[in-house]
């Protein structure tokens, strides 16, 4: 027993000894370990009549579950000194003030704090962010849009192709963030409840358009989800995000072959003395295109069409950036011009959010 004793005050000071996980480890490989001296002193335990064996084995055995303990003390001990000292390494005092030449010069393009703006509302009511890739294929830019090759509503988008691959599959440049709409429902199973910000593409460059612009998609699919639900949830983006509380809004029939019914959305304005102002104002501007996803839409991405409808809606970035911002001339967006982007550009620090406001 004496010996048992010796043992186990030895076994406590290698334990003890060890300076970090992987020494400690070392110890208990050498201690409890298949060859370790626990082991090997057990196997002695063969040799004795029953009595002695029994008596021996379950000191062994309380030596052994001594020894686990010290071990598993001695490493939550050094795991915490280790993460102490790291803790104290990577301290940022949050308390500093931020450091005014690095927002004095920086401003926030349009574009960005306008994707920054809608993502804020709609993040508020509950969607989630998808995204796709720029380059598409025909499969996701048209045909599971229920716009089949030789229909003439292709030709509504001025496409960028670009070499097929080697299949010989023709690629695009997405000509509209509708494509995420398949990816996202290919992906997933119903409910569904996603924008997708991004760029798009068409071949078109003068005044109003530019070749590269930005979007975001809207998407909602479940059970019962309806047109009122459409009108409601348009609604209360765009008078959120033109920060008018009464924005008139108007809803007129319009067709997208991905939606049935289709609609699309003017918002009120006045026009008077030649100055246009967002709200109620006897004119109307038009900003988004929207309608009830289309049921061949559903099918070829998989979804019950029986079971499931829902509403989509596409935003032109630019276009309510331009809106909101009074910015006359969409190709300056794209200038890089630095006296445009100080004039026009937001202050980095101030992130758009519903609870400290969209826009200062
Ligand atoms: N993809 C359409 C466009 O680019 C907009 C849209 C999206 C319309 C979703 C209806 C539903 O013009």
């Amino acid at each position: 027993m004496d010996d048992l004793g010796k043992l186990k005050e030895q076994a406590q000071a290698a334990v003890d000894g060890a300076s970090d996980p992987n020494g400690l480890e070392l110890v208990r490989v050498d201690l409890l370990g298949k060859k370790g001296r626990i082991t090997s002193l057990m196997k002695g335990l063969s040799g004795l009549d029953v009595e002695a064996r029994k008596e021996q084995g379950a000191a062994f055995n309380r030596l052994k579950n001594d020894i686990a303990e010290a071990i598993e003390a001695r490493k939550t001990a050094l795991e915490t000194a280790e993460l102490d000292v790291r803790l104290a390494q990577e301290k940022i005092d949050v308390t500093l003030p931020s450091r005014p030449e690095m927002t004095a010069d920086g401003r926030i393009h349009p574009i960005s704090q306008t994707l920054d703006e809608v993502v804020a509302i709609f993040g508020e009511m509950g969607f989630s962010v998808a995204e796709g890739p720029d380059i598409e294929d025909d499969f996701h830019n048209f045909t599971a849009l229920n716009i089949p090759p030789e229909h003439p509503a292709r030709q509504m988008h001025d496409t960028f192709y670009l070499p097929g691959d080697a299949q010989g599959e023709p690629k695009v440049l997405r000509t509209h963030t509708s494509p995420v709409q398949v990816r996202t429902m290919q992906a997933g199973k119903p409910p569904f409840r996603i924008i997708a910000p991004g760029r798009t593409y068409r071949c078109d460059s003068d005044m109003t358009h530019t070749p590269m612009f930005h979007q975001v998609e809207g998407l909602v699919v479940d059970e019962k989800t309806h047109m009122g639900h459409l009108k409601g949830c348009i609604t209360e983006f765009c008078r959120a995000y033109f920060e008018v509380d009464d924005l008139p809004l108007r809803f007129r029939p319009s067709f997208f072959p991905f939606t049935e019914p289709s609609a699309e959305v003017d918002i009120g304005c006045s026009r008077s003395g030649g100055e246009l102002k967002i709200g109620a104002g006897g004119d109307w501007l038009e900003i988004l295109g929207c309608g009830m996803v289309h049921p061949n839409v559903l099918t070829a991405c998989g979804i019950d069409a029986d079971k499931y409808q829902g509403f989509a809606f596409g935003v032109g970035i630019e276009r309510i950036a331009m809106l909101k911002y009074g910015i006359p001339d969409l190709r300056t967006f794209f200038d890089a011009d630095l006296r445009w982007l100080r004039h026009y550009g937001f202050l980095p620090l101030d992130v758009p959010s519903m609870v400290t406001g969209l826009s200062r």
